[in-house]
């Protein structure tokens, strides 16, 4: 069979049509259309109540979550993180005026190794920023330890986090900020969007100061803050994808278990280990033996217009016009040959098997 249309890595969950019109009709009459208005009010109740955490505010997009986070806990200097990401971890980093330094991979999570961790502590060392690579979740408990044994904060990069969860608990309630997106290519979205989940609601406040020029509730400027405010149409989408929520996250699941059915006898392939927890199942990466393989496959797929991605490639150390150079020999390796395959809500199971065979080919 040949490929009709264009299938591309991902595509956004969205509820139906006149389920968002309906909500934005509302907006229309209140006339609100920002300044923390009740459907961003009502996103963060309801999101609060689904993922059972508290302390949550949404903000324009992940990139900013991690920014409010890391002004938040008045941090300045080094931050540990990973080179397995996408250049927002590090951009964020450079953004507050801090340093970010990296720590190599697990071969098996794909996450920052925390038996790594502690011979990259220095004294200006200031926290660590580890990223729950592909809603897979770090091993948040060795994290914990080195950080307290460091005096060190921890801001979890959960873009990718939402629906994960460990020891029952959703994966956005851990370290001292936890920031998440909520862009169109996540699981749940809100167009563009994030949020920061803290552990505290003394931080909480301080991050609705900071995302809405630093202005207290009396109007005082308290914060050295911005604007990440949300927009009552972006949380209107959000509540509109919320009742879609479990059933998107349990297709990620059923797809995501046929892509691994069908291919784990491969001797050809690797796939992304979860040791710790369990993980929203929000992507399908396979680990190539070589980019070789890895291209000559890509090659295959795109030919029948199939388009998967190479996420993340390349590794973000090795972006020397932004970062010092550091080597990372596990991640540098990983990215060359990994490829996300296309998983999403509406990719056909015809899709999905062409992706298959052209894979065991
Ligand atoms: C690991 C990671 N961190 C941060 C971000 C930034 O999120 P946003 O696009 O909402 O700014 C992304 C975006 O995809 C991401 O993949």
């Amino acid at each position: 069979m040949d490929n009709q249309n264009p299938v591309f890595v991902t595509q956004p969950s969205l509820a139906p049509l006149e389920e968002f019109v309906e909500l934005l009709k509302g907006v229309w009459e209140r006339g609100i259309l920002t300044h923390n208005g009740p459907l961003v009010q009502r996103l963060e109740k309801e999101l609060e109540q689904k993922l059972g955490i508290e302390h949550l505010a949404v903000n324009t997009n992940g990139t900013i979550a991690l920014q409010m986070a890391i002004r938040a806990l008045e941090i300045k200097g080094e931050i540990i993180t990973t080179p397995f990401t996408w250049v927002a971890t590090v951009s964020a980093i450079k953004w507050e005026g801090c340093t970010p330094v990296f720590c190599d991979i697990d071969p098996e999570t794909l996450n920052i190794d925390p038996a790594k961790i502690e011979a990259l502590i220095t004294p200006n060392t200031v926290a660590i920023m580890p990223v729950h690579v592909f809603g897979t979740p770090c091993d948040v408990d060795a994290i914990d330890a080195i950080a307290k044994k460091h005096n060190l904060k921890v801001i979890y990069d959960g873009a990718h986090a939402i629906g994960s969860s460990v020891n029952g608990k959703s994966l956005l309630a851990y370290g001292d900020i936890t920031a998440t997106s909520l862009h169109a290519t996540k699981l749940f979205n809100t167009a563009e969007g994030g949020a920061c989940i803290a552990a505290n609601k003394e931080l909480l406040d301080k991050l609705n100061r900071i995302r809405f020029f630093g202005h207290n509730d009396a109007k005082d400027v308290i914060e050295d803050g911005f604007n990440g405010k949300m927009t009552e149409v972006h949380a209107a989408l959000g509540l509109a994808n919320m009742k879609y929520f479990d059933e998107v996250l349990a297709d990620r699941k059923a797809k995501y278990n046929i892509y691994l059915e069908a291919l784990k006898a491969n001797p050809k392939f690797t796939f992304q280990k979860v040791k710790h927890g369990e993980t929203n199942y929000s992507y399908f990466p396979v680990i190539f033996e070589t980019e070789e393989e890895l291209l000559a496959v890509e090659k295959k797929l795109n030919a029948q217009k199939l388009f998967p991605r190479r996420y993340f490639y390349p590794s973000v150390n090795t972006y020397t016009k932004i970062v010092e150079g550091q080597a990372c020999p596990v991640s540098e390796d990983i990215s060359k040959r990994i490829l996300c395959l296309p998983h999403y809500w509406k990719l056909t199971s015809d899709e999905q098997n062409l992706i298959i065979k052209i894979l065991l080919d």
